[in-house]
Order: C-alpha cells, then structure tokens, then sequence
C-alpha cells in the first residue's frame, strides 16, 4: 500500500504536486476559475459582508493562510476561528455572514458542531473537505472538495496543500463574482497557481537530502523556533505542529515582528530557528525586515536555517543553512515553503527511530468533542 515509500506520510508528501494539481483541475479554464459546486451562490456571494473560517489544527493554518488571499483577492473580511472556540464565544452572525468550514476527514466533531451552530444562527455553510460524503460537507450548504485522495499518515500534509489550492480558488472564484478582480488579474493568478506542482515536485528533488541531514544534526534538540511573516506566518506555525506531533519536540512558530516583544529572550547560543523568508520581489521591505531578523537572532547565537528562494543572497552573510525554494508570487510561497518543514519533520522522527505514521497520542480523525 506504501507504493514502496518507508511511510504514507513520505508517500502522500510524494504526493502533493498531484495534491494541488487534482484539485484544480475542471475549475481553471483559461484563465478563469468557475468551480461547478459554487454555480448558483452569485446572489450571496455578492452580499456576504463577512466570512468566518472555521476548524482546528493544520486546517485552521490552511484558513489562515487563504485568509490573506480571499481579503485580498474578493474584498471581503475573513477571519479565521478554532472550530472549538467558535461557539463559545457568542460569535457575530448574520445572513451576510459565509461560514467556510476546513476539514480533511470532515468528521471532526468540533467542526461539525461549528457549522451547525452557525446554520442555527442563520449563516450560509461551505464546506472544504477531502472526503466525499463524509457528515460536514452533507450539514452544509455548499461543497468544495479538495482533490488529495485518502490521507493515512495521522499528521496532515498533501490535504494542507490542497486545501490552501481549494481557498484560492474560492477566492478567485468570488472575486470574479465580486467583480473586485480583472480577468487579467485572476488569469495571472491561476498561471501562479497552476505553475506549483512542478515547484513543489522540484523541492522534494532538490531538497530532500539536504533537509535530512539537518534532521539528523538536530535530532537531539530540546526545542526548535520557527519564524515567519505575513504567509509565512501560519507556515512557521504549521512548521512547529508537525514537529511536536511527529518528532515530540517542544516546537513554536512566531510572527517575526513579535521577536522583539518576547520570544527573543529565548535565544541563546545553538538554538536552532527556521525561518521562512518572503522573497524581496514581493516586498522589498518585508524580506528587509526578515533579514534583520535573522541577524539579530544570530547576534545572540542562534543557528538560524533559512528558507529562502533561488537567488536570494542576502540571507547567505547571516544564515548557517539555506534550503533553496523556485520562485513564485508571494501568495504561493506558502505552498513551496511548507514542504521542507514537512520533509524536517519526517525525518526527524525517523532519526530518533519513531513511528512516522502513527504519532503517539494522536488519531487520524478527532470524533469526539
Ligand atoms: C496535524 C493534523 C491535525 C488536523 C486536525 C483537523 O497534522 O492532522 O491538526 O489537521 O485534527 O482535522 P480535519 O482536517 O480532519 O478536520
């Protein structure tokens, strides 16, 4: 069943080009994105004022990251919220109000219960899931499948790819609704788009080694930082899950920003950080800041490992390690950043000789509340 990979997780990480490919495919037509499961929902989309992104874990870093596309692609407010806190905090519902649930299993209960809370208060419900009938997508009003095929492997990794795919094409879907985005603009956009898998299956060619061998030499790590901005952000978060799930090591993602009014206390010399840098072709000023980042870091010791694109020199005076990502527009970095920090995983749970698959702990979908 492994197809011959050591794991499913190595298997299904093998698997995200097709991952984010099969989830495109009939929903890209030259340039323009029309998603068959959406035909009929122009009237709402046009008036929503509000969307609310709910689930828990990896898919709420999915809902993070597409957060900043759909605000700025369609215009409209997102906000991302733990499916489990959801209700319980009296949250603001109106018939203007989209409730976009993500779940690859989609029987998580939390989630479940989220979306129903939210039909009872007079939302309209679409459902992001990779598992066709399971019980979020029938609750709900609306559908868009994620195209991975079945995820084994307990800690998610190709259904995290397709699912930041499925929001973009949301997004790019209602902006043409909306009318907030040119056709030239949302064709540039799926040109991006449909360029990843190659990129992504690039990485795992040109990476994989290198990243392994950095598993190796951290293996015996009490903790790991992980860094990142704006997409990148969710991505260190992301970064951080796997880890502590896959290898038990105490891991946490930070907004860079946030360096100076805390977490820098914690670097002291051999601390290892990752960071994902943003290219400077999309702000000069945020892969500035990023940079700056690193060398105070280092200033304190730290041994930063940077993931930067081709052709990036300016982390090469700072970093100790570059792991190399292709070029791509800023929105789609998340999707190429994210597989090294998967790949380090991986491999650093397999250095310390434990079950890759099966984390301790943990099942592959939570049922109960
Ligand atoms: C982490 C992981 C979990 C799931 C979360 C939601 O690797 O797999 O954090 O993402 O339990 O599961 P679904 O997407 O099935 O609702």
């Amino acid at each position: 069943e492994k197809g011959g990979w050591s794991s499913f997780m190595a298997k299904e990480i093998n698997e995200e080009p097709e991952a984010v490919l099969n989830t495109t495919l009939g929903r890209v037509h030259e340039g323009v994105v029309d998603i068959d499961e959406l035909a009929g929902l122009d009237e709402l989309f046009a008036r929503i004022d509000r969307i609310v992104v709910v689930a828990s874990g990896t898919a709420a870093y999915a809902g993070q990251v597409g957060k900043y596309a759909v605000e700025r692609w369609a215009r409209v407010p997102v906000e991302v919220q733990l499916s489990h806190e959801f209700r319980y905090s009296d949250p603001i519902i109106t018939p203007e109000t989209l409730v976009v649930s993500i779940s690859q299993s989609g029987e998580t209960m939390d989630t479940l219960l989220a979306v129903k809370y939210a039909a009872e208060h007079g939302a309209k419900t679409l459902s992001i899931c990779n598992t066709q009938g399971a019980t979020i997508p029938r609750e709900s009003d609306a559908v868009v499948y994620t195209h991975a095929g079945p995820e084994v492997a307990v800690a998610s990794t190709k259904a995290f790819v397709a699912q930041i795919t499925a929001l973009y094409l949301f997004g790019l879907h209602l902006a043409r609704v909306r009318g907030t985005l040119d056709a030239d603009a949302i064709a540039a956009q799926t040109e991006e788009l449909l360029a990843v898998p190659a990129k992504i299956r690039q990485i795992l060619e040109t990476e994989t080694a290198e990243v392994a061998r950095l598993a190796h030499w951290m293996a015996d790590s009490r903790a790991i930082l992980f860094l990142g901005r704006h997409v990148g952000y969710p991505i260190a978060l992301e970064g951080a899950l796997k880890l502590k799930e896959l290898a038990y090591i105490h891991a946490e993602g930070f907004a860079a920003g946030e360096l100076k009014h805390g977490p820098i206390a914690l670097i002291e010399p051999g601390q290892p950080v990752f960071v994902v840098v943003p290219s400077p072709r999309g702000s000069e000023t945020m892969h500035s800041k990023v940079v700056s980042n690193i060398q105070e870091i280092r200033a304190r010791g730290a041994r930063v490992i940077a993931i930067a694109e081709t052709g990036d020199v300016a982390v090469l005076p700072f970093a100790d390690e570059v792991i190399r990502i292709p070029l791509a527009a800023p929105f789609f970095e998340p999707l190429l950043a994210v597989i090294p920090l998967q790949v380090f995983a991986m491999e650093l749970s397999s250095a310390k000789g434990l079950d890759v698959d099966q984390p301790r702990n943990l099942a592959k979908s939570v049922t109960v509340e």
